[in-house]
């Protein structure tokens, strides 16, 4: 598709006192931006920056561009008056603008000063023509890159911990990491999902002594996590009167390490009862792993690590235990091994990292792990980096923001918790009774409170910034308007809705001919100048945004990116369709805007699966 906006900046680049100014294509490039407010243009170039090098003032550098812009365009004589006003109105359909007398229409339509921009006006229906024939050539790779062949990228994301609830919180990891890897996925890179399950630690001790003192095998196999939990809670409270228990969990601990059997035997059965119902809410969630490496995976891989660790001479005694000093880069003592030999998390993450790189040969490692790990990510990092692997520059750590609940934060070993599964089920019941009192258009009311409840959700945690903290709320989570995921699914569906009634009523005369309703009669072109209203135009800028949205949010690790530009042609689409009549009589105006339907909806359905938000055809 044509690069609009590369198009204007080498117009701009072209004229000699810009060159003479220094200022390379790349760099006007760079300083091109678009105007907040649509009627200003689709984009703008601002002029301070050159008022030094001219020696003028912005607002008069800004004219004399725009007027020499539009002798470019145009080819032809600029009207006297430049006061703020247009320039070379029309210039971009005057057949005597030679530079744009290819078979496409030219890019440019009007150039005008305000204050110190240049605002250019994209020629409407030049863009329109684009953008449909871009989406209807290769709908399903609309958005999508090459960038990435040939390089993979490891993105290791929920990694909850075993024998502990699947709560809220570990939605954000779930989540957020689940869009990034399709993110890079749809960009072209060969991605690897990892779950890095906190399955090996302390943690284990505690819950095994916790088990031997009260627990019940028929109780943990009803409900083992929960159950599980309860232990664990009531391990931390009986600890507080008997610190003892504490050295007992150690030993167990280490029993388990040096693979004593009974202990190994409880460590497998709580592994196994927790994966099971983690693997319902990936299941529910619609996400998937290529590896379930977690931290037991490494247990054996620990003394090469220490040893490397040593003959680098960076592991130094203290207390007994072994630590890597890291005081003279802000970031405190990181503890490798305890005195009773048992080994740590960072321990377990320099392995994997050791691991990943000779497994994998990755050209990126993402962790998506909440923002209270910074600390250890940061230290883990620098061991790495004091290791001599330079690599280490490419593992990433990806933070994110807190969830807390609407009183207070939660707490494991508090017992205060909101379980993942049940928001999860929660949401589609609710969507469930929603369902069926607005008399949603659907053939499956199961079916469709699935799609919607599972996406509400998704698509709230992936709104924000996801480093911003925010509080899980009900109301939130389920409000249906606004900017939400059943907003957005809901237009899909009326663009799906209006598509079929175009194929009912086509106007094809051959019904064995490609019907005039199919992407593939769109993609071989169709007349724009229909699409060219304010609405229709906004709609089809909006899909035009749509690849570098998914570019920026894969840079920035930020699905909210492709979730805020979503929003954006969803909303875009209603005043469209508000706007215009789309199945009018005119055969040609009929094909130009279904196609335009048809773009948005494919835009807003891709977008939405980047996200892992399914797009119901009926709602
Ligand atoms: N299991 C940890 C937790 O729930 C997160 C693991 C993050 N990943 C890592 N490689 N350290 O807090």
């Amino acid at each position: 598709m044509r690069d609009y906006r590369r198009e204007i900046a080498d117009r701009i680049a072209g004229i000699d006192e810009i060159a003479e100014a220094g200022l390379t294509p790349d760099e006007v490039y760079a300083l091109v931006e678009t105007p907040p407010d649509e009627t200003k243009g689709d984009y703008a170039f601002p002029c301070f920056r050159l008022a030094k090098t001219f020696r003028k003032a912005p607002q008069q550098i800004s004219r004399e561009l725009a007027e020499k812009l539009a002798l470019s365009l145009a080819g032809a004589s600029v009207p006297g008056n430049n006061d703020g006003g247009s320039v070379g109105e029309g210039a971009g359909a005057d057949e005597t603008a030679a530079a744009d007398a290819s078979e496409y229409p030219a890019a440019i339509d009007r150039v005008a000063c305000e204050g110190a921009y240049v605002n250019f006006f994209i020629a409407r229906e030049a863009l329109s023509r684009d953008v449909v024939a871009a989406v209807c050539a290769d709908p399903d790779a609309y958005g999508s890159s090459d960038i990435g062949a040939g390089r993979k990228v490891v993105v290791e994301f929920s990694s909850p911990n075993i024998a502990k609830p699947f709560h809220i919180g570990h939605i954000r990891s779930t989540v957020i990491g689940s869009s990034i890897e399709k993110i890079y996925r749809f960009l072209g890179y060969d991605t690897v999902r990892v779950n890095h399950l906190g399955d090996y630690g302390t943690q284990f001790g505690k819950m095994i002594v916790a088990y031997r003192r009260w627990g019940k095998k028929e109780d943990v196999e009803a409900e083992p996590i929960a159950t599980l939990l309860s232990y664990y809670t009531k391990f931390h409270v009986e600890a507080e009167k008997n610190p003892s228990l504490e050295d007992e969990a150690r030993e167990t601990f280490a029993k388990l390490e040096r693979g004593g059997a009974e202990e190994t035997e409880l460590w497998r059965w709580f592994r196994e009862e927790s994966l099971k119902e983690f693997g319902r809410v990936y299941k529910m969630l619609g996400v998937e792993f290529d590896s379930y490496a977690g931290e037991s995976f490494y247990s054996d891989k620990m003394d090469r690590v220490i040893k490397e660790l040593e003959a680098k001479g960076l592991l130094i005694e203290s207390d007994g235990a072994q630590i890597v000093d890291l005081d003279e880069y802000g970031l405190g003592k990181a503890l490798i091994r305890k005195s009773d030999g048992s080994t740590l998390y960072i321990t377990r993450d320099i392995a994997a990292a050791l691991y990943r790189k000779e497994q994998y040969d990755f050209y990126r490692n993402i962790y998506v792990v909440a923002s209270q790990q910074n600390l250890h990510f940061a230290q883990w990092k620098k061991a790495l980096e004091l290791m001599g692997y330079g690599w280490s520059d490419d593992c990433v750590h990806i933070p994110f923001g807190l969830v807390s609940l609407e009183g207070g934060t939660m707490s494991t070993r508090e017992g205060r918790v909101v379980f993942l599964e049940d928001v999860l089920k929660g949401a589609v019941e609710k969507t469930r009774e929603i369902v069926i009192a607005k008399d949603v258009n659907t053939n499956d009311v199961d079916e469709t409170a699935r799609q919607v409840g599972i996406g509400a959700v998704i698509f709230n945690e992936l709104h924000n910034n996801r480093i911003k903290d925010y509080v899980f709320s009900w109301d939130k989570v389920l409000n249906f308007d606004g900017e939400t995921g059943p907003y957005v699914q809901y237009v899909h569906a009326r663009a799906a809705s209006v598509l079929r009634k175009a194929a009912a009523t086509s106007h094809t005369a051959d019904p064995g001919a490609a019907s005039a309703t199919s992407p593939a009669a769109f993609a071989a072109g169709v007349d724009s100048s229909f699409l060219t209203s304010d609405s229709a135009f906004a709609l089809a800028k909006a899909i035009y945004g749509f690849p570098a949205a998914v570019m920026d949010a894969g840079e920035k690790y930020e699905p909210s990116v492709v979730t805020r530009h979503i929003v954006n042609v969803a909303q875009a689409f209603n005043r469209f369709y508000h706007d215009e009549q789309v199945l009018v009589d005119d055969a040609d105006e009929r094909a130009a805007k279904l196609a335009l339907v048809f773009a948005a909806k494919q835009t807003i359905q891709t977008g939405l699966a980047l996200l892992g938000v399914e797009a119901p055809e009926k709602m």
